[in-house]
């Protein structure tokens, strides 16, 4: 094995490592403004950086959360003594990770569809990010549920430029996380989303084996087979789990190094509760189930903080509670009596 494969072996060991998962804190400034928003707190970069020195220094963390996507800004940034984020991340044994792509941009010749952009200049991109500290790299497609959507033309089209980044990330021993986010926002039912899942991956797979990604170092963050939210019929915790595992089962190869699922809107809660019901009723599937979600661990903290210093403590208790909730979800021991007793 060369030192690249062997760097590119532990990250992604690590990552989803038993019982710990990924915070996702790499909302662009146009997105975090839109959560700073639901709590009147202004989109300032040293609010935004306030909000991340709280999410990164939280106490205790470690046990639960592996690692940690950060924005191009983020990265640059330091805790309010002067640690730089991502030291303080390596040094409390968390991976600082980075989000690549530059956003999902209009497909063009096809309406209401996107495009993920980023490719041009990532090779330098990654190179400053790996000095910078970064272990793993995210870049996430988005796939909308819609009449006559998804195109084959906008899944092809995502799945080439993640297999595009995911290569450029591999040359440079950073891990990457393919992320092809099947929207749940629409009325559609959970079969349909099973079959647009089932599509995208299998694409995506196919793809990335073409372009001579190695699978086993790579790390898959993927949404669950569920309702869309417009839907009138919303299927069950148990029948969400049983999707997506089959879908997972049948589409993506059991060489994986990690599956970790984004929250797409669902309340904390039930995101915890279908990552739960994955593991404990799954004891033996090819890779770990994990989380990476953004939503889901930071709603109730962000609501917490409200933008006060002295609601600091108060904020990190509700994310350390998200933290441990999901961690636990991760070997199938989370119980919904835990979220009383918070
Ligand atoms: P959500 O868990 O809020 O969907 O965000 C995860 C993420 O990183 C999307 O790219």
């Amino acid at each position: 094995m060369t030192v690249i494969e062997q760097e590119l072996e532990t990250t992604a060991k690590m990552m989803v490592a038993e019982g710990k998962g990924i915070l996702a804190i790499d909302e662009s400034t146009p997105t975090i403004k839109k959560r700073f928003d639901t709590i009147n707190v202004e989109s300032t970069e040293e609010n935004r950086r306030a909000y991340r020195d709280l999410l990164i220094t939280n106490p205790g963390g470690s046990k639960y959360i592996s690692g940690m996507i950060l924005y191009d800004e983020t990265i640059r940034q330091s805790t309010s003594d002067g640690t730089t984020f991502t030291e303080k991340l390596i040094n409390d044994g968390i991976m600082p990770g980075i989000k690549v792509d530059t956003g999902a941009k209009d497909f063009a010749l096809h309406a209401n569809e996107k495009i993920t952009e980023g490719l041009d200049g990532l090779r330098d991109r990654l190179a400053e990010y790996k000095t910078l500290g970064a272990k793993f790299a995210k870049w996430r497609a988005v796939i909308t549920i819609g009449n006559n959507m998804p195109t084959d033309a906008c899944i092809d089209a995502n799945a080439h430029a993640l297999a595009r980044y995911a290569g450029l990330c591999q040359e440079i021993g950073i891990v990457p996380m393919v992320e092809p986010e099947v929207l749940m926002d629409a009325d559609n039912t959970i079969e349909r989303c099973y079959d647009v899942t089932e599509k995208t991956l299998s694409t995506l797979f196919t793809t990335l084996k073409d372009q001579d990604i190695s699978i086993a170092h790579t790390i898959l963050k993927t949404n669950m087979v569920i309702s869309g939210k417009q839907c009138s019929t919303q299927a069950s915790v148990e029948e969400v789990a049983k999707s997506t595992v089959r879908c997972l089962l049948k589409n993506v190869p059991s060489e994986l190094a990690g599956i970790v699922f984004l929250s797409g809107g669902q309340s904390a809660e039930l995101a915890t509760a279908h990552l739960n019901a994955m593991n404990q009723n799954n004891k033996d599937l090819p890779w770990p189930l994990s989380f990476s979600y953004g939503r889901a661990l930071q709603e109730p903290c962000l609501k917490a903080w409200g933008g006060e210093s002295t609601n600091i403590e108060a904020a990190q208790k509700a994310l350390l509670h998200r933290e441990k909730c999901n961690g636990l979800a991760c070997k199938g021991e989370y119980d919904e009596k835990m979220e009383e007793a918070a």
